[in-house]
């Protein structure tokens, strides 16, 4: 996936009005949107295919999958249906539960992310024990994309160091989680930003912004 300026935004807006006026604005930089249940549950899986229609841009959809196969199967399929370029998998549910969305994405010719560790706080009680064998399976399946947390370095480094210096790692956490985009950088290759972007008085110059700390 070719991420422009290694930004992908989070548009986690609840109604499609404020998310058309968002993407209008960051269209001159920005090329990936990372599209949740926030939009879909208010707009339908429909605000993916308009948005797709009206930006011809790529489309993440982060639904972070966490069912038995036959069920990934079908939301993955339902979302590649829709336009959508790639999904968010968990990978705490096994191999069984990624391989499904795998082939509903083979089928489709789009992609699948594996999350490995959270970015929030919480995300060290149960997930960040197991999130390098996370990775290594995700590996093992023969997954190249994958989502790992800004707000640890430490611990992106590791997963990094698991998924080999030719996946692709995108990494949530950046601006008001405290994630730095420069040091994320580093370790991932592109980072997805939601607050400090569509929350900002002016999303373009928060963008702009953006693009100049990390160059
Ligand atoms: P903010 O507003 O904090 O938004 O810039 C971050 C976006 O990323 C999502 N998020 C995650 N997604 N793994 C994921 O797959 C994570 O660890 C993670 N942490 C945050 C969040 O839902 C929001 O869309």
């Amino acid at each position: 996936m070719e991420v422009e300026n290694d930004i992908i935004l989070a548009l986690d807006v609840l109604n499609m009005t404020e998310a058309l006026r968002i993407v209008e604005s960051v269209s001159d930089y920005l090329n990936t949107i990372k599209i949740g249940y926030p939009l879909v549950l208010s707009e339908g899986l429909q605000s993916i295919t308009a948005i797709k229609e009206e930006f011809n841009c790529s489309i993440i959809a982060d639904f972070k999958v966490a069912d038995i196969p036959s069920t990934n199967q079908k939301i993955a399929d339902v979302t590649f249906e829709a336009g959508t370029d790639a999904i968010i998998v968990h990978g705490f549910v096994g191999d069984d539960s990624a391989l499904a969305c795998m082939n509903s994405a083979e089928k489709y010719g789009k992609d699948v992310f594996l999350l490995t560790e959270m970015s929030h706080p919480g995300a060290s009680m149960f997930l960040q024990q197991h999130a390098e064998d996370i990775a290594k399976m995700g590996v093992d399946l023969g997954i190249t994309n994958f989502v790992g947390p800004s707000t640890k370095l430490d611990r992106l480094e590791k997963i990094r160091s698991v998924i080999g210096k030719d996946s692709f790692l995108i990494s949530p956490g950046v601006g008001t989680q405290g994630g730095d985009p420069k040091d994320t950088l580093k370790f991932a290759d592109a980072l997805i930003v939601g607050r400090s972007i569509y929350l900002s008085e002016d999303p373009k110059k928060a963008v702009e912004d953006l693009i100049g700390s990390i160059k």
